[in-house]
């Protein structure tokens, strides 16, 4: 079994890398192999339309067919047994990153054709569990408020739709300064997110540990 965890978010070593790792932790303690990427760590561009992957007798197998730097991540994605991906909440919507290779990633295994009223699936019978993590400034009433969950959840529906299972995470509140006195942010209360991030970030790392145990679970249940 082999895990990889996406790193949406640019800053390594905060919210979103930790909680990614977790999971993969998680993925790790049920045997899998697992490898953690960063997609900030360079350039990136989502889809360019080519429509490459949708041409009669495309020999793509569902890869997207620029030849980049997102092509190794994406073999590696398509490849994997399962797949882990964690953003930060940016007005609502996945970071840029992520949605770039969200696009990539989906795209080429999104199907026009139907047969007998239904998508046909490129994976086959093969399903790609993945976890879908969010991290966010939101507490869990104002992302109600905001509607987050009809944009962020359409990410998770994708991926339930072209993988076969999804689920998500919500981290809220989460820790986003080391020092709020030395910020312009006076409608945070610096002293409150550490504590939170003392308390309630680690029940959120278990929470995503397993959720990487249930995506392995998933993967082997799923594809016998
Ligand atoms: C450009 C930008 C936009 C953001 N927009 C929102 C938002 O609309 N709602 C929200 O709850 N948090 C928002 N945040 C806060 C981040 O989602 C939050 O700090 C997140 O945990 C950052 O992840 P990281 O610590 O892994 O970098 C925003 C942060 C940035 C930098």
């Amino acid at each position: 079994m082999k895990v990889i965890g996406i790193n949406g978010s640019a800053r390594k070593g905060w919210n979103t890398q930790s909680l990614v790792m977790k999971a993969l932790d998680g993925a790790a303690s049920m045997g899998a192999e697992t490898e953690l990427i960063n997609l900030y760590s360079e350039p990136l561009k989502g889809c360019l339309e080519c429509f490459a992957c949708k041409r009669k007798g495309n020999k793509t197998g569902g890869i997207c067919a620029i030849r980049d730097n997102m092509r190794p991540i994406l073999e590696k994605a398509h490849e994997a047994d399962a797949v882990i991906v964690g953003s930060p909440n940016f007005f609502g919507y996945p970071s840029a990153m992520t949605r770039a290779f969200i696009e990539r990633f989906l795209y080429p295994l999104s199907s026009y054709m139907m047969k007998d009223g239904q998508h046909v699936r490129l994976l086959g019978d093969r399903v790609i569990p993945a976890g879908m993590i969010f991290t966010m400034n939101a507490d869990p009433k104002s992302y109600e408020m905001m509607n987050y969950q009809a944009t962020l959840g359409a990410t998770t529906a994708n991926l339930q739709y072209v993988l076969g299972y999804a689920e998500q995470y919500n981290s809220y509140m989460t820790l986003q300064f080391k020092d709020y006195s030395a910020m312009n942010a006076n409608m945070f209360d610096g002293d409150q997110r550490v504590y939170r991030h003392e308390t309630q970030f680690p029940i959120d790392e278990r929470k995503c540990f397993e959720m990487g145990r249930r995506l392995v679970a998933k993967a082997k249940e799923l594809n016998q």
